[in-house]
């Protein structure tokens, strides 16, 4: 039996780690006991319990309720509670998720006392180090001893920063295994869209009919920090409404909830507000989710998962960033990358609209990550 501490944090981590956990439960309950550790980054009920009891993920056997802060005050906080539990738990792996403060907090506290790190989403680089998640992925990959990478535009990223793939075991941080597993989220994505069309109501809830509304969400701080990113970002949602003749369904991220009438003109907020155009609506569960997901004309995001949703789900998106990590669903056709810019934005929307269906080839693996996951660390120890 091996012992493996998860952390989990933020909202799509907490989604991640139900695949590990339901692969665990069915598959592998005689070989893994997983410990869960909640840093408490996220803590709104619809930001992060909603999925624990939606999703299924047994109930955190530890919450260090950091809450949020600084990047430096919030990441000390969780560094402290993790080495305190890893130094009572004693697991043979810490598995952390992604990108955020959460994971590197964990991967830090891990591996200055020894214990494994197994990263999920391993390789993924924006190439833009003012991002804070790509510090935190690039530090976090090399302090880990597995490296789990959803993609080959990731495995080649950590080929190129000196990886090896091929490594035998005994795997350690100085001799760490790498591996290409696909990505969980697509695990999810297979498992939960029958279930979530049985039980969510939000389309009948918001009167949305299939086709006939966009589906966008805006959290990255290099949009909701900067007012002229802001004020770009929802005049051109207004307008790819007008244009498209479509609604703009928003469930809106906390972090821009709370700057939204900071950042817009009077006008514009107004108008955003008035909800003729745009629908915002509180963050909604993952079922939830993936009914927008699956019935929306297209998808506008500057969410790494939620780009990865629209291709699962066969749907457009625009990329509301100047760059992605998700370079398959570019090169597939399936994406662009827009940024901020009004024109790019409006010219992809009306591209998305008019011409053929881009493909969608199968690039985020056979939806069996987690198992292949738990495989590995059970031949691994
Ligand atoms: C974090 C991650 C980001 C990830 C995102 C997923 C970092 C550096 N960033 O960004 O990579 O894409 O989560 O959603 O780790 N807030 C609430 N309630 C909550 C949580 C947050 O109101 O339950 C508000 C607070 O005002 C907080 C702000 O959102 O200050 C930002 O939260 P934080 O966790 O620091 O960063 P995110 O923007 O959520
Ligand atoms: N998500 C959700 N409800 C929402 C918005 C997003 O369930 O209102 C899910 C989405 O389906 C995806 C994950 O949250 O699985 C993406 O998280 P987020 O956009 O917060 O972070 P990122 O992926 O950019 O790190």
């Amino acid at each position: 039996m091996i012992k493996i501490v998860t952390l989990i944090g933020a909202r799509p981590q907490i989604i991640k780690a139900s695949a590990l956990s339901r692969a665990i439960r069915n598959h592998f309950a005689d070989s893994i006991q997983e410990v869960i550790v909640h840093t408490g980054q996220h803590y709104d009920q619809n930001m992060s319990a909603v999925f624990i009891e939606q999703l299924e993920i047994p109930q955190p056997n530890y919450n260090l309720q950091v809450g949020s802060g600084t990047h430096g005050k919030q990441t000390a906080r969780m560094l402290e509670g993790i080495e305190e539990i890893l130094l009572s738990e004693k697991p043979d792996f810490l598995v952390v998720y992604g990108d955020t403060n959460s994971t590197i907090a964990g991967a830090m506290a891990a591996a200055k006392i020894h214990i494994p790190v197994v990263h999920i989403e391993a390789g993924l680089r924006s190439f833009n180090k003012t991002m804070p998640e790509e510090i935190n992925r690039i530090a976090c990959d090399h302090m880990s001893t597995l490296l789990f990478s959803p993609t080959l535009a990731g495995l080649n990223n950590l080929l190129r920063e000196g990886f090896v793939v091929g490594n035998q075991a005994p795997f350690t941080s100085d001799h760490p295994g790498v591996f290409h597993c696909g990505d969980v989220m697509f695990d999810n994505s297979l498992y939960f869209s029958t279930i979530s069309s049985k039980e969510s109501r939000v389309l009948s809830e918001n009167q949305l009919l299939p086709d006939a509304f966009i589906l966008a969400t805006i959290h990255r701080d290099h949009n909701t920090d900067d007012r002229q990113n802001m004020e770009s970002l929802f005049s051109t949602l207004l307008e790819a409404s007008r244009m498209t003749g479509r609604k703009v369904v928003l469930p809106l991220h906390p972090r821009t909830a709370s700057v939204l009438e900071k950042q817009l003109t009077v006008e514009l907020y107004k108008l955003v507000s008035e909800g003729k155009h745009i629908r915002i609506l509180p963050p909604v569960s993952f079922f939830d989710m993936i009914e927008l997901e699956r019935h929306c004309h297209l998808v506008m995001t500057d969410s790494g998962g939620v780009q990865k949703e629209a291709y699962f789900f066969n749907k457009p998106v625009v990329i509301l960033r100047n760059e992605t990590e998700w370079v398959e669903i570019v090169d597939a056709g399936a994406g662009k990358v827009c940024g901020t810019h009004r024109e790019k934005i409006l010219d992809a929307v009306n591209i998305f609209s008019t011409r053929p269906a881009p493909s969608f080839p199968p690039v985020f693996g056979d939806g069996k990550a987690a198992e292949f996951i738990c495989k590995t660390l059970i031949n691994c120890k």
